[in-house]
This record gives C-alpha cells, sequence and structure tokens, in this order.
C-alpha cells in the first residue's frame, strides 16, 4: 500500500491543465502515494446543482490530504442561469466549493508565501520573501447574509445599536447585510500559526493586518488578541498595520516584510496584492490546512479562455507541491523542489507568455522535472 493518499481536483478551464503539470514533476519526485482524482466545478453546478458533490467530499476524507486546482465562480444569478433547464427554479443556490471546502473540513490558516525567486523577469523586486497568513473560515467567508433582510432583525438591531436607526426607514427589501464574524478562537489561531511559522522559518516580524480604528469590534478584536498572543514570542516584533495602509507599505517597501496575519477578507487581498510583487497569480501558491486535512491550490482562477491550450504558467500549482511536500513532513523532497523551480526560474530558458517566454506549461513542468 502507498504511503499516501492524495486527492487530486483539478476543477475547471486552466486547473486541469496546470493539475497535468504538476502530475509530472509528482511522478519524478516518485512519491509514495496513491492519487484519486475528484469531481469539483462548474460542470458538476451545471449538471448537478453542486459544484461540490458529495462523493467528492467522500473522497476527501479518505484521502490525507489534496491537490486543488481552480473552479470558476459566478454571482448569483448567473449561476442559476446556467443550471441545465431541469434544475432551474428548485432553489440550487451556487456557493463557492473552495470556500465550502475550507469551512466543511475546518481549513483554518490559509497560508500564501509570496518569495521572489531571482531571474524572474516579473519580480517587482527580487528581494522580497514575505508570507501571508489569512484566517481561511470566518470573517466576511462565513456566508451569513442577508437580502432582503428580514424584518425581526432589522427590528431588532435599531433596539441594540443606535447606529441602525438611520436605516429606519429603508425598505427591508432594499438592504443586504453581510455579516462579518470573527471569534476569538479563530482569531488566536491564525495569530499563533503565524507566530509559530515565523520562529519557525527565522522571520523577525508579525505584521497583523486589520482596520480597528474603524471596524473597532471584528479588527480590534483580531489585534488584541495579536498583542496577547505576540508576549509568547520575545524575539519576534508585532508591527499593527491597518490594510488600507498596508498596501501602500508593500509597494513601498515590501522587502521590509516578514509574515503577515489577517481577517479572511482582507488576507485575501493583500495575498493578490502580494503574489503581483512576486510574479503575479502565476507564482501565487498556498495551503489551506487543518488540523489533520489540508488542501493545496493555486490562488488564481480558472481562466476559462486558457483553458486546454496547456499556456499558462503552472508554477504556483508547482508550488502548490512543494506546500504539501512540506505539510506532509516531506522536508527534502519539498526542498528539492524548490530549487528545481528556482533553477529553471534562474535559467530563464523554458518560459511561458507571462514571462515572455512560449513554452508550454508541460514544457515547464518538464523542465523542472528535470532538475529534479
Ligand atoms: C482565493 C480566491 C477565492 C477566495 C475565490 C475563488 C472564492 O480569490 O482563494 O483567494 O476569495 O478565497
Ligand atoms: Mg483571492
Amino acid at each position: 500500500m502507498a504511503k499516501y493518499k492524495i486527492a487530486l481536483l483539478p476543477g475547471d478551464g486552466i486547473g486541469k491543465d496546470v493539475m497535468d503539470s504538476a502530475r509530472i514533476v509528482l511522478d519524478k519526485l516518485n512519491l509514495d502515494a496513491e492519487y484519486k482524482y475528484g469531481d469539483i466545478g462548474w460542470e458538476f453546478w451545471k449538471n448537478e446543482g453542486d459544484p461540490l458533490p458529495e462523493r467528492t467530499i467522500q473522497l476527501l476524507k479518505e484521502t490525507d490530504c489534496c491537490l486543488f486546482g481552480a473552479i470558476t465562480s459566478k454571482p448569483k444569478e448567473e449561476a442559476e442561469k446556467e443550471l441545465i433547464p431541469e434544475l432551474r427554479g428548485k432553489g440550487f443556490t451556487y456557493f463557492s466549493p473552495i470556500v465550502r471546502l475550507r469551512q466543511e473540513f475546518n481549513l483554518r490558516t490559509n497560508l500564501r508565501p509570496c518569495k521572489a525567486y531571482p531571474g524572474n523577469p516579473l519580480n517587482y523586486r527580487d528581494d522580497i520573501d514575505l508570507v501571508v497568513f489569512r484566517e481561511n473560515t470566518e470573517g466576511l467567508y462565513s456566508g451569513v447574509e442577508f437580502h432582503p433582510v428580514p424584518y425581526e432583525l432589522k427590528k431588532m438591531l435599531e433596539k441594540l445599536h443606535p447606529k441602525a436607526r438611520k436605516f429606519e426607514k429603508v425598505s427591508t427589501k432594499d438592504i443586504a447585510l453581510s455579516c462579518r464574524i470573527f471569534t476569538r478562537q479563530a482569531c488566536q489561531d491564525i495569530v499563533r500559526d503565524a507566530f509559530e511559522y515565523a520562529r519557525d522559518h527565522g522571520y523577525k516580524s508579525v505584521t497583523v493586518v486589520e482596520k480597528p480604528n474603524v471596524i473597532r469590534e471584528t479588527s480590534g478584536l483580531m489585534v488584541r488578541e495579536a498583542r496577547k498572543i505576540a508576549e509568547d514570542y520575545p524575539g519576534i516584533e508585532l508591527w499593527e498595520t491597518n490594510v488600507d495602509a498596508m498596501c501602500m507599505w508593500l509597494v513601498k517597501n515590501p522587502q521590509d516584510y516578514g509574515v503577515l496575519v489577517s481577517s479572511n477578507m482582507f488576507g485575501d487581498i493583500i495575498s493578490d496584492l502580494s503574489a503581483q510583487l512576486v510574479g503575479g497569480l502565476g507564482f501565487a501558491y498556498s495551503g489551506n490546512i487543518g488540523d489533520d486535512y489540508a488542501v493545496f491550490e493555486p490562488t488564481h482562477g480558472s481562466a476559462p479562455k486558457y483553458g486546454g491550450q496547456y499556456k499558462v504558467n503552472p508554477m504556483a500549482m508547482i508550488l502548490s507541491v512543494k506546500l504539501m511536500l512540506d505539510w506532509l513532513g516531506e522536508k527534502e523532497m519539498a526542498s528539492a523542489l524548490e530549487s528545481a523551480v528556482a533553477g529553471v526560474i534562474k535559467e530563464g530558458k523554458v518560459r511561458t507568455y507571462d514571462m515572455g517566454g512560449s513554452n508550454s506549461s508541460i514544457e515547464v513542468a518538464e523542465a523542472v522535472a528535470l532538475r529534479l
């Protein structure tokens, strides 16, 4: 029996292109694993009314971890229109399968390294090495949303909060409400994970990125918990920055930052910004990590217009494999893979179009595999 069972969910569009590329690298690494492909994405939404069918959840439960490609997501009304006629109007609502996976498997930590590999022509600077820790199950992604807002809820808010009275005269159907829910536990967990990572990887600072001057209760809770946790890590400085200012600092002095920690939505935003500093979405990879399961994925979307052309940069997917190997404890393999990726980038001979080259995703994967 193989040492690991790994689920592979290519998903939509270029998801398959990058997964096929990752597979070339995995096969060369000779990881002792059994791979099991599963269904996820738009096709299953259209035909079954569920982009994450129960059989896929089952498959994940039977594996050690999962590699995920990409999925197409569309807003509510557009999604409904694309259902096969038999399913329309039956109450199916589209909800992002990756967000659901994060919640159902309690993958509470989203780890997003953004490191500039020397020789990448897309680097903003060559000395950037930062890591974003994004809380992954709560905040604005909790999914507690209303439109229209139920009358009882509106009345209750007006009773309990003076600021809600401003909306007294607005009709319930003219208000949408998305709840930004933070629990103390989740704040503590994400900040602790960030500090542990900083300590284990030699980073000197952890920056908590929120907006407590305005969003006093939720951002406030995160920052207050961060201050307490920081006391357990005397060698690492806690920096506090508002999310808007952070976007400026990241463009001005990205090399000054080490580990960044934030809530779900802000973490989503700063991780895209950080990714662009080190080559863009073709280099943005991540791990959705829980206590006993993890899903590794490139953070780019499914780019439907390029799907099946094997044109896009597979590095983000290949680096997701590296993160998976780290998580599995296969440290030597992980670092060999990272060196191979760095080697291909530095040599600059094999490049996809985003890096100014004309090689295919497969050729890039083969160049990486050749160095293993
Ligand atoms: C990401 C993506 C997802 C998110 C989308 C696809 C739901 O942007 O992983 O960063 O918002 O979390
Ligand atoms: Mg994102």
